[in-house]
């Protein structure tokens, strides 16, 4: 019962301070809204000005990786250097050869472990972020579009599935937070509709670029949920669901985000 009252509070106190989003919901998936429009001025700001937005000290750090020569060939001598164009809005997609779905990040250890006969990067490792941030970044502005059919379908169904599941000790969903109630205020941030266009993004509360699933274990946390591993199936499927459910919205990566 004390968990009940605990979300009660939390919803009458969304309520109390709702402002936008007024009555009737608007589906995200209908009207994606970037967490850019959630931003104080002054974060806009940060993630608007090249030099300032700290995010690309990662993707500076990207572009001398793609650089790098291990030996077996630098991503530059296979890519070329525009090579990684429009590749991010691509994103997660089902690889037939692996037969499974990859997300940047597992695009890119791929071809470390295939191509360079290197090992895997860990997942937000500062080596991968900066390459994952490099690579995403060479997007910036174009739409996210994902293909959603055939081996993937199963994929989207299980993400879709986990964004409605009510989590944790406050028994809450992503939807309740992210479809039902953004606009309002939630403990002084304002709720966005929780796109992932952004990330890899910088959080100032991490003082660091950080990957979507690290994003997501905050999220859960944040409901006092067991969050899933970075890289796991699980946020993979979820990820590709959040991907589908943004179609339509500019990628901003490197986002900056409070
Ligand atoms: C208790 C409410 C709550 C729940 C439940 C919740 N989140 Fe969030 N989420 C937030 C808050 C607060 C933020 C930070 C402000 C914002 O962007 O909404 C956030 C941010 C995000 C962001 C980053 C958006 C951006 O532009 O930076 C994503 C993506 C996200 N959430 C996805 C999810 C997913 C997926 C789930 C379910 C596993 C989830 N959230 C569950 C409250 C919640
Ligand atoms: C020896 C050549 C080679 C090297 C080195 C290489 N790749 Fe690849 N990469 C490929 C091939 C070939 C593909 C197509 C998929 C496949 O057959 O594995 C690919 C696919 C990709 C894709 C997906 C492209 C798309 O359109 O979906 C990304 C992203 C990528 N590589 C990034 C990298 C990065 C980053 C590095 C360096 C860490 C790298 N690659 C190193 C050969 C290479």
């Amino acid at each position: 019962m004390r968990l009940l009252t605990l979300a009660g509070l939390w919803l009458a106190s969304v309520g109390v301070a709702a402002q936008g989003n007024e009555g009737s919901v608007i589906s995200p998936k209908e009207q994606p809204v970037s967490g850019y429009r959630f931003l104080t001025p002054e974060t806009r700001a940060l993630q608007d000005d090249a030099f300032a937005n700290p995010g690309y000290l990662w993707v500076a750090a990207g572009a001398k990786a793609y650089q790098t020569s291990h030996g077996s060939g630098s991503c530059v001598s296979c890519h070329g250097e525009r090579g990684m164009v429009g590749v991010a809005s691509r994103y997660p997609r089902f690889d037939e050869e692996a037969q499974t779905l990859l997300n940047l990040e597992g695009r890119i250890n791929a071809c470390r472990t295939k191509h360079q006969e290197l090992s895997a990067l860990a997942y937000e490792s500062e080596e991968l972020l900066a390459l994952s941030s490099y690579v995403a970044e060479q997007s910036r502005g174009l739409r996210t579009q994902v293909n959603v059919s055939a081996e993937a379908a199963p994929w989207l169904e299980a993400g879709e599935e986990y964004f409605f599941q009510r989590r944790g000790q406050l028994n809450l969903a992503c939807h309740q937070c992210h479809d039902q109630s953004w606009g309002k205020m939630l403990r002084g941030d304002r709720l966005s509709q929780g796109q992932p266009n952004a990330f890899p993004a910088y959080r100032l509360e991490w003082q660091s670029l950080g990957s979507l699933h690290r994003r997501l274990q905050n999220c859960e946390t944040g409901v006092r949920a067991e969050p899933q591993a970075l890289g796991s199936r699980a946020y993979l499927e979820l990820e590709l669901y959040l991907v589908w459910r943004s179609q339509g919205l500019a990628l901003e990566s490197p986002g900056v985000r409070r």
